[in-house]
């Protein structure tokens, strides 16, 4: 597996978790537990995607301008993700903002895998791909532990 398939990996992950969470009653534990899961998948994959992946593709000229507008939509859904967080998941304003944090996040992933992988393809080297490959499993795996701890 490269470090492409690695994040693809977690962007399916992310796409099956916000689908069953729309397909899941409003209020309930089930929603509530899912919900727990998606945040603490959204926050620790973007963390470890921006140390692992793109701190490689910002340092180089090519690369600039794909890390900067995908860091900016990581800000935006974690601005998101934070507000659904405080609010009542009952509430049917949840479900209009969770709607838009879904449209948000399928959009971003999608971008992903669609323009700016190939792009990266094209810039990074095979040393420094797997370099990204070693340090995002070790990152995410770090990150997870700490949005745990968080979320108790
Ligand atoms: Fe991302
Ligand atoms: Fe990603």
């Amino acid at each position: 597996m490269d470090i492409y398939e690695r994040l693809e990996q977690d962007h399916d992950k992310q796409r099956t978790l916000i689908d069953r969470i729309k397909q899941s009653e409003p209020g309930s534990e089930t929603r509530a537990q899912l919900w727990t899961d998606l945040k603490i998948e959204l926050e620790a994959h973007a963390s470890a995607e921006e140390q692992a992946f793109y701190s490689k593709l910002m340092a180089e000229p090519e690369g600039t301008d794909d890390t900067r507008h995908a860091i900016e939509e990581h800000q935006q859904m974690h601005e998101m993700t934070a507000k659904l967080d405080a609010m009542d998941q009952s509430a049917d304003v949840w479900d209009t903002l969770f709607g838009k944090l879904a449209h948000k996040v399928v959009h971003h992933v999608d971008e992903e895998e669609e323009e700016f992988f190939p792009d990266a393809k094209e810039t990074l080297s095979d040393s420094q791909e797997e370099e990204a490959l070693r340090m995002f499993n070790k990152r995410k795996a770090a990150e997870v532990d700490k949005q745990e701890e968080l979320a108790d």
